[in-house]
This record gives C-alpha cells, sequence and structure tokens, in this order.
C-alpha cells in the first residue's frame, strides 16, 4: 500500500503528494465559494480510506454523500474528469466507492448520533447554551450534586430534574456547594427551552455514540474478495472496499442552523479521542483523520478560554495518531494559534474585493515557503476551479515549496445520493442495529421522581399512623372528659407528623440509595467493561 496520497500536478510539473505519515500534522483547506474545496476534501478522504485510515466528516451541503457511490461513466463531467485525470498524469485513474456509514443528529439523513449530559460534562454544556458565568457555575454544582449522589445524567430531562432539585433545596445544597439563585436556575431552564425546541433533545440520551465506530476498517464481503487494480472502471459491487477506512459523514445542513452545537459536538467528538487514546509517538499513518467543513463556526464569538482548549487539543492528538484538517473560506477565519499548528495547506482561490480581503489575501500568500517561479499573492485571486496553491510536509516535516497545483478528480461521485441510494447504504451498515432505538434506562430523572414518590409514600404512611394516633388518643380523651382546644392539638400533631415523616423518608432514604447505589455502581462497571 502506498505512503501518500496523490493530490494533483502543479505547474513546475511536481507531482503533489501527502506523506501519509505527516498526515497527523493537520491541514488546511481553504477558497471562496465554489473553488473546489469540497472536492479537495473528497479526494482526501478517498485517499486516506484506501490507505485503511477511517475519516470523520460534517457534510454541510450533502455533496459529501456522493463518498459512498462509485462515479460513473454516464456522469455528465465524466470526460472533463477524464481529460483532467491525464493532465495530471494520473495514469490509475478509477471510479470507487468508499465504505461510508451516515449519521445524523435528527436521525433522518443517518444513524442517530447521541452522546450523554455526562459525558459532554458542564463546560461544554455552558458553551451550547451559551450560559454567563453565574449559570456555567450553577451547572457545575449541578455536576458535582450528580457525582456525589451518584446519579446519572444521560438526557436533558435528567438535567430538568436535577435542576429542579436543586432549587428545591438550595439552602442545604448552597452550604455544601456554593450559592444556588432560582433566577440564575430558571434561565438556565429558559436556554434548555430554546435548546430542545431547536430540536437538540435528541443528541442527548442512550445508546451514546462509539468512538470505535467512527474508528472502522471496512471488513470486506464475505462472497468477494476483490481488488480494486483488477476490477472495471465502474465497480459498483463492493468488493474493492476490504480494509479501506470506514467514512463517517454527519449530516450537518440542518445542524449548521444550530450554531453553537456543531461546534460544540466536534470539540466534545475531539476531547473524546484525546481521553481515549494512547498516546503513539509517530505512526506510519494516522489512525484516524477530522475533517471540520465550515470550520470558521467553531471560532465566532468563541472565548479565549475554548479557542485555547481547541489549540491545545489540536497541539496534543497529534501524538495519538489524529489528523485535523480545518476547511474554511478564509484562512483569517481560524487564530493564528491553530493556524500555526496545520502543516498540510491546500489553498483555492480567493476574492479580493475589498481592503480586508487584500489584506488576508496577502497573509494567506505569505504564509507559504516561497517558490521563486510564482508570486503566490498574485495567483491566489487567479487560480481556477479545482485549481490550489499546495504546500504539504516533506519527509522531514518541513512544509514543501509551494506550487500552482491541478487537484485530482474524485473516484467517488461528484455529488450527493439519492434518498434511496442513502437508504441502502444506511440498510447495510454495520451501526444500524445498535444506534436506531433509544434506550432510556434509569437515569437522575427517575431517581429524583422516586425520591419524591417515596417521600409522598412516607407522608401518606405518616398521614394514616398520626390518623391511628389520634384516634386512640381522642378514645383516651374522651374517657377522660378532659378536652383540648383544637388549636393546641393541630399544632402538636403537626409536629408529631414532621417527626414520623422525617423518619420515615430518612429510611425510605437510605434503603432507596442503598439500592441505587448497587444499581449505578453495576451501570458504571458495565460501560466501562463495554469500552
Ligand atoms: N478536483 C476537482 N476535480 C474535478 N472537478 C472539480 C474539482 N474541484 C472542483 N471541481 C468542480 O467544481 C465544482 C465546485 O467545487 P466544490 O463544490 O468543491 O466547491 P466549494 O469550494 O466546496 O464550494 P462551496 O464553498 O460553495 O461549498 C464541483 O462541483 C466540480 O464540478
Ligand atoms: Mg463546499
Amino acid at each position: 500500500m502506498s505512503d501518500r496520497i496523490f493530490i494533483g500536478k502543479d505547474t513546475d510539473g511536481k507531482v503533489q503528494e501527502l506523506l501519509l505519515n505527516k498526515a497527523n500534522r493537520h491541514g488546511l483547506i481553504a477558497g471562496a465559494t465554489g473553488t473546489g474545496k469540497t472536492v479537495t476534501l473528497q479526494i482526501l478522504t478517498e485517499g486516506f480510506s484506501k490507505a485503511g485510515i477511517p475519516v470523520f466528516c460534517a457534510d454541510v451541503k450533502g455533496d459529501l454523500s456522493g463518498l459512498s457511490q462509485a462515479g460513473s461513466t454516464r456522469h455528465k463531467l465524466h470526460d472533463k474528469l477524464i481529460a483532467r485525470a491525464e493532465k495530471i498524469g494520473l495514469s490509475d485513474y478509477s471510479y470507487s466507492a468508499m465504505p461510508v456509514i451516515f449519521w445524523d443528529f435528527y436521525a433522518k439523513q443517518g444513524h442517530p448520533v447521541r452522546t450523554t449530559i455526562t459525558e459532554m460534562g458542564p463546560t461544554l454544556l455552558a458553551r451550547l447554551m451559551n450560559l454567563t458565568e453565574a449559570q456555567e457555575g450553577i451547572m457545575t454544582i449541578a455536576f458535582e450534586l450528580a457525582d456525589d449522589e451518584n446519579m446519572l445524567l444521560l438526557d436533558l430531562k435528567d438535567l430538568r430534574a436535577l435542576l429542579n432539585y436543586l432549587v428545591d433545596n438550595k439552602d442545604e445544597i448552597g452550604r455544601k456547594y456554593g450559592n444556588v439563585t432560582s433566577q440564575s436556575v430558571a434561565a438556565i431552564h429558559r436556554k434548555l427551552l430554546t435548546l430542545e425546541r431547536a430540536g437538540a433533545e435528541g443528541f442527548f440520551g442512550e445508546p451514546a455514540l462509539k468512538l470505535k465506530d467512527l474508528m472502522r476498517v471496512h471488513e470486506g464481503t464475505p462472497d468477494s474478495d476483490g481488488d480494486a487494480e483488477t476490477l472495471s472502471l465502474e465497480d459498483l459491487d463492493g468488493a474493492h472496499m476490504k480494509g479501506r477506512g470506514v467514512v463517517s459523514i454527519l449530516a450537518a445542513d440542518d445542524l449548521i442552523n444550530l450554531p453553537s452545537v456543531y461546534p460544540t459536538f466536534l470539540l466534545w467528538l475531539l476531547s473524546e479521542l484525546f481521553e481515549e487514546l494512547p498516546e503513539v509517538g509517530n505512526l506510519d499513518k494516522p489512525k484516524m483523520v477530522f475533517f471540520f467543513d465550515e470550520a470558521h463556526l467553531l471560532f465566532d464569538e468563541a472565548p479565549k478560554a475554548l479557542v485555547d482548549k481547541i489549540e491545545q487539543v489540536a497541539r496534543l492528538i497529534r501524538s495519538k495518531g489524529v489528523g485535523i484538517y480545518f476547511v474554511t473560506q478564509n484562512p483569517s477565519d481560524i487564530p493564528d494559534s491553530v493556524l500555526g499548528q496545520l502543516g498540510n495547506r491546500i489553498q483555492h482561490a480567493l476574492r479580493a474585493y475589498t481592503p480586508n480581503e487584500q489584506k488576508s489575501i496577502r497573509a494567506a500568500a505569505s504564509s507559504f515557503r516561497e517558490n521563486p517561479n510564482l508570486d503566490t499573492e498574485e495567483v491566489i485571486t487567479d487560480l481556477g476551479v479545482g485549481e490550489a496553491l499546495v504546500s504539504l510536509l516533506d519527509e522531514k516535516g518541513v512544509p514543501g515549496i509551494v506550487g500552482r497545483t491541478l487537484i485530482r478528480p474524485p473516484a467517488s461521485r461528484l455529488g450527493p445520493v439519492t434518498k434511496a441510494e442513502r437508504k441502502a447504504v444506511m440498510k447495510d451498515s454495520p451501526v444500524g442495529g445498535k444506534y436506531d432505538t433509544p434506550n432510556d434506562r434509569e437515569s437522575a430523572y427517575e431517581e429524583l421522581a422516586a425520591r419524591d414518590q417515596a417521600a409522598a409514600e412516607a407522608a401518606e404512611a405518616a398521614r394514616k399512623a398520626e390518623e391511628k394516633a389520634e384516634h386512640a388518643e381522642g378514645k383516651k380523651q374522651t374517657q377522660s372528659r378532659q378536652r383540648k382546644t383544637p388549636s393546641s392539638r393541630k399544632k402538636r400533631s403537626t409536629r408529631k407528623k414532621d417527626n414520623v415523616i422525617m423518619e420515615q423518608i430518612k429510611y425510605e432514604g437510605k434503603l432507596f440509595m442503598r439500592r441505587e447505589g448497587r444499581r449505578i455502581l453495576r451501570g458504571i462497571l458495565g460501560a466501562m467493561m463495554r469500552r
């Protein structure tokens, strides 16, 4: 298997190739609308997949779904694609499909992607809901409390129940964890409602996405074991897929309308990968590659702390064998601290209408290692569609000399799948049975409801006990003919009731906690074992 991905050929006649052992040094694909960014993402994804590397990408416009289908001689651009392949000396150009798993937060265009509230954590949730500092503080308290009390937070109704509990017990909780105000909790509730209205309810719950399902390699079909080289130009039978990295495509067209959800989810994914993957140092090829399309959404209005976190994760995740590729219109959309870490660069055409745009062109042009034959600043605005300034890391890890490069045509389909094709891919998917049905096991919501129930039952028991006692007492009093005023009797009986209720609650509570504690422990152990 090749140790590099063919990207294209530049005007100096040099073949531009991405070295797989440098692919974890991250990358950037930039360019104005319609200049060829998505197709570049597509050919890179094909290259990684063919090299057995799983890829994750978000499909903002639906056009990446074509990766799941082989290109076709009947495609309207077939002749152009062949001509392009010939022009750049791509002698073994053939059409072929990649193994794809479709995912979708809304469970419409793919298998549902879910995570639990606990896994997302208070910081990312705060970002997701746009919480103020004070509200984030309350969220942190809620998580600490849930931890201390072994309560599982799976979905939004768990979070709601816990927030209600926080308000109901705010004095006691305030003494132990810090101040909780009803107003702040009410504000969080309102933001939760906004999130729910935007359709985010389905994001949270189980079965939660397992990273290993994003890191699959296609196992091939049992009855066929073909080899890509020996198949015809239009190999549609899927036999060639064995050993290819599975491409996870997240439908992101709706998601993009939820600006905070998209970056938060991607960040969550990265931090999960970071936590779960071991250090591996330098590998022959990355373990996994991520493409973040519309990367500006990650950084728009992001507080500095968050940018710092992205910068840190990007820096550290390299040594875990993960490559991240940002795709965006303009490199200036990405903060310098992150941009500085993107070693492999493909810059499509930029437009220069305003002084600001001219400035960012100058910046983009000067970020490349100089080529004496090229005036990068001039070329950037002159590049054709599917053409780019390319500079990739060489064997020593140094950025290669920039070349004006015609990018190779894709092997998979240029353009989106039909509904029927998507359905067929999903039907064959190895993960459908695992994620398609939600599973609502017992968690904070049920637990707090059970506590309420226990308290209500205790109150009822106490009431009965009191009635009985009063009855007995009443009898005694009648016998001795000593009448008491109704008010004093009421007072005493309420006090008595209080005591009985408290005792009962404590007793029920202890039983309940013991029972729940064991159950939760089993749940946690189970989750650990499954990893
Ligand atoms: N490498 C290529 N080989 C063949 N055709 C290409 C290539 N790159 C781009 N094209 C052609 O240009 C069209 C537009 O490219 P693409 O969709 O990648 O642009 P884009 O930069 O992603 O645009 P947008 O910002 O609107 O998403 C493609 O549909 C295709 O016809
Ligand atoms: Mg695009």
